[in-house]
Protein backbone atom coordinates (compact mmCIF):
# COMPACT_ATOMS: atom_id res chain seq x y z
CA UNK A 1 0.00 0.00 0.00
CA UNK A 2 1.45 3.08 -1.13
CA UNK A 3 0.13 6.44 0.87
CA UNK A 4 0.03 10.23 -0.30
CA UNK A 5 0.33 13.75 1.60
CA UNK A 6 -3.24 15.14 1.77
CA UNK A 7 -4.79 18.00 3.35
CA UNK A 8 -3.80 19.51 7.02
CA UNK A 9 -5.60 18.67 9.89
CA UNK A 10 -3.69 20.71 12.21
CA UNK A 11 -1.95 24.05 10.77
CA UNK A 12 1.73 25.39 12.43
CA UNK A 13 -0.23 28.23 13.63
CA UNK A 14 -2.37 26.12 15.71
CA UNK A 15 -0.29 23.68 17.17
CA UNK A 16 2.88 26.48 18.17
CA UNK A 17 -0.20 27.82 19.61
CA UNK A 18 -1.19 24.76 21.62
CA UNK A 19 2.47 23.61 22.38
CA UNK A 20 2.89 26.94 24.19
CA UNK A 21 -0.23 26.92 26.38
CA UNK A 22 0.75 23.37 27.18
CA UNK A 23 4.42 24.05 28.27
CA UNK A 24 2.98 27.46 30.27
CA UNK A 25 0.70 24.69 32.34
CA UNK A 26 3.40 22.54 32.87
CA UNK A 27 5.40 25.52 34.38
CA UNK A 28 2.20 26.22 36.64
CA UNK A 29 2.29 22.34 38.01
CA UNK A 30 6.07 22.10 38.21
CA UNK A 31 7.10 25.56 39.41
CA UNK A 32 10.01 25.42 41.78
CA UNK A 33 10.52 21.51 41.56
CA UNK A 34 12.71 19.25 39.22
CA UNK A 35 11.49 17.77 35.88
CA UNK A 36 12.80 15.34 34.32
CA UNK A 37 11.11 15.51 30.35
CA UNK A 38 12.00 11.80 28.84
CA UNK A 39 11.17 12.31 25.07
CA UNK A 40 10.20 8.98 23.25
CA UNK A 41 12.24 8.85 19.71
CA UNK A 42 12.12 9.93 16.93
CA UNK A 43 8.64 10.57 16.86
CA UNK A 44 8.12 13.52 19.77
CA UNK A 45 11.49 15.36 18.86
CA UNK A 46 9.91 18.09 17.37
CA UNK A 47 7.22 18.59 19.73
CA UNK A 48 10.00 17.91 22.88
CA UNK A 49 12.28 20.53 21.17
CA UNK A 50 9.32 23.63 20.85
CA UNK A 51 7.95 22.41 24.05
CA UNK A 52 10.54 22.55 26.48
CA UNK A 53 11.25 26.33 25.37
CA UNK A 54 7.75 27.23 26.63
CA UNK A 55 8.49 25.69 30.38
CA UNK A 56 9.58 28.33 32.33
CA UNK A 57 13.48 28.74 34.03
CA UNK A 58 11.38 28.44 37.17
CA UNK A 59 11.10 24.78 36.68
CA UNK A 60 14.53 22.79 36.74
CA UNK A 61 13.80 20.65 34.16
CA UNK A 62 16.61 18.01 32.83
CA UNK A 63 15.82 16.36 28.86
CA UNK A 64 16.62 12.75 28.18
CA UNK A 65 15.37 10.29 25.83
CA UNK A 66 14.28 6.54 24.80
CA UNK A 67 13.88 5.00 21.91
CA UNK A 68 11.93 2.81 21.05
CA UNK A 69 10.25 0.15 17.97
CA UNK A 70 7.04 1.51 16.63
CA UNK A 71 5.35 0.62 13.29
CA UNK A 72 7.81 -0.02 11.59
CA UNK A 73 6.80 0.50 7.64
CA UNK A 74 3.45 0.03 8.46
CA UNK A 75 0.60 1.74 9.88
CA UNK A 76 -0.99 -0.95 12.23
CA UNK A 77 0.51 -1.20 16.08
CA UNK A 78 1.24 -4.88 16.41
CA UNK A 79 1.70 -4.25 20.43
CA UNK A 80 5.25 -5.05 20.73
CA UNK A 81 7.01 -2.70 22.48
CA UNK A 82 10.79 -3.00 22.05
CA UNK A 83 13.38 -0.55 23.82
CA UNK A 84 15.92 0.78 21.04
CA UNK A 85 17.51 3.31 23.41
CA UNK A 86 17.44 3.35 27.41
CA UNK A 87 17.54 6.45 29.32
CA UNK A 88 20.86 7.90 30.50
CA UNK A 89 20.09 8.54 33.88
CA UNK A 90 18.51 7.43 36.77
CA UNK A 91 14.29 8.63 37.48
CA UNK A 92 14.76 7.28 40.95
CA UNK A 93 13.03 9.61 43.37
CA UNK A 94 12.49 12.11 40.47
CA UNK A 95 9.37 13.51 38.77
CA UNK A 96 9.24 12.77 35.20
CA UNK A 97 7.23 13.89 31.95
CA UNK A 98 6.94 11.14 29.04
CA UNK A 99 6.78 13.56 25.95
CA UNK A 100 5.04 11.15 23.21
CA UNK A 101 3.64 12.35 19.10
CA UNK A 102 0.77 10.64 19.71
CA UNK A 103 -1.38 7.87 21.79
CA UNK A 104 -2.90 5.66 19.41
CA UNK A 105 -3.79 2.02 21.02
CA UNK A 106 -2.04 2.81 24.05
CA UNK A 107 0.07 -0.20 24.18
CA UNK A 108 3.19 1.91 23.78
CA UNK A 109 2.94 3.87 26.50
CA UNK A 110 1.52 1.71 28.47
CA UNK A 111 4.09 -0.54 28.46
CA UNK A 112 6.92 2.46 28.69
CA UNK A 113 4.70 3.94 32.03
CA UNK A 114 5.09 0.73 33.50
CA UNK A 115 8.96 0.18 32.91
CA UNK A 116 9.61 3.63 34.26
CA UNK A 117 7.00 3.00 37.03
CA UNK A 118 9.65 0.38 38.30
CA UNK A 119 12.41 2.49 38.42
CA UNK A 120 10.63 4.02 41.26
CA UNK A 121 10.65 7.98 40.35
CA UNK A 122 8.71 10.42 42.48
CA UNK A 123 5.84 11.28 39.88
CA UNK A 124 5.48 10.25 36.47
CA UNK A 125 3.26 12.35 33.69
CA UNK A 126 2.55 12.16 30.20
CA UNK A 127 2.37 14.66 27.64
CA UNK A 128 0.98 13.75 24.12
CA UNK A 129 0.64 16.53 21.09
CA UNK A 130 -2.21 14.05 19.21
CA UNK A 131 -4.77 11.48 20.85
CA UNK A 132 -6.59 9.21 18.94
CA UNK A 133 -8.95 8.23 22.14
CA UNK A 134 -11.32 6.04 20.34
CA UNK A 135 -8.21 3.63 19.16
CA UNK A 136 -7.25 3.21 23.01
CA UNK A 137 -6.96 -0.77 23.49
CA UNK A 138 -5.58 -0.22 27.12
CA UNK A 139 -6.40 2.97 29.44
CA UNK A 140 -3.64 6.00 29.61
CA UNK A 141 -3.28 8.68 31.91
CA UNK A 142 -2.93 11.60 29.32
CA UNK A 143 -2.49 14.86 31.96
CA UNK A 144 -0.79 16.94 28.83
CA UNK A 145 -2.82 16.81 25.49
CA UNK A 146 -2.54 18.86 22.47
CA UNK A 147 -5.13 17.60 20.19
CA UNK A 148 -7.66 14.89 20.27
CA UNK A 149 -7.82 13.59 16.82
CA UNK A 150 -10.05 11.51 14.77
CA UNK A 151 -9.00 7.71 13.78
CA UNK A 152 -6.91 8.60 10.75
CA UNK A 153 -3.37 8.02 9.81
CA UNK A 154 -1.63 11.34 10.27
CA UNK A 155 1.98 13.01 9.35
CA UNK A 156 4.08 15.85 10.21
CA UNK A 157 5.42 17.60 13.01
CA UNK A 158 7.72 14.37 14.25
CA UNK A 159 4.67 11.59 12.78
CA UNK A 160 6.13 9.78 10.27
CA UNK A 161 5.07 7.06 7.59
CA UNK A 162 7.90 4.54 6.80
CA UNK A 163 9.81 7.50 8.17
CA UNK A 164 9.04 10.17 5.61
CA UNK A 165 7.41 13.46 6.63
CA UNK A 166 8.71 13.87 9.62
CA UNK A 167 9.96 17.42 8.85
CA UNK A 168 6.57 18.84 8.20
CA UNK A 169 5.20 22.16 10.13
CA UNK A 170 1.95 21.14 10.36
CA UNK A 171 0.05 17.59 10.97
CA UNK A 172 -1.48 16.41 7.51
CA UNK A 173 -3.79 13.41 6.86
CA UNK A 174 -2.27 10.56 4.27
CA UNK A 175 -4.85 9.27 1.60
CA UNK A 176 -4.01 5.63 0.52
CA UNK A 177 -2.89 5.46 -2.87
CA UNK A 178 -3.46 2.23 -5.71
CA UNK A 179 -0.61 0.86 -6.58
CA UNK A 180 0.38 1.55 -10.19
P1 LIG B 1 0.22 3.08 20.27
O1 LIG B 1 1.12 2.14 20.97
O2 LIG B 1 -0.78 2.34 19.41
O3 LIG B 1 -0.46 4.07 21.17
O4 LIG B 1 1.06 3.85 19.20
C1 LIG B 1 1.94 4.86 19.50
C2 LIG B 1 2.93 5.05 18.39
O5 LIG B 1 2.40 4.66 17.11
C3 LIG B 1 3.27 6.51 18.23
O6 LIG B 1 4.33 6.89 19.06
C4 LIG B 1 3.61 6.61 16.76
O7 LIG B 1 4.95 6.29 16.54
C5 LIG B 1 2.74 5.55 16.09
N1 LIG B 1 1.50 6.10 15.51
C6 LIG B 1 0.24 5.90 15.90
N2 LIG B 1 -0.64 6.56 15.13
C7 LIG B 1 0.10 7.22 14.21
C8 LIG B 1 -0.23 8.11 13.12
O8 LIG B 1 -1.39 8.45 12.83
N3 LIG B 1 0.82 8.59 12.42
C9 LIG B 1 2.12 8.26 12.67
N4 LIG B 1 2.46 7.45 13.68
C10 LIG B 1 1.46 6.92 14.45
Amino acid sequence: MNFKLSGELITSDEIQKRVAELGEEIGRDYCGKDLVVVGILKGAIIFMAYLVRHIPPTVNATLDFMAVSSYGDSTKTNGIVKIVKDLDGSVKDKNVLVVEDIVDTGLTLSYLLKLMQERQPESVRVCALLDKEERRKVPVDVTYRGFLIPDKFVVGYGLDYAGKWRNLPAVHYVEQQREQ
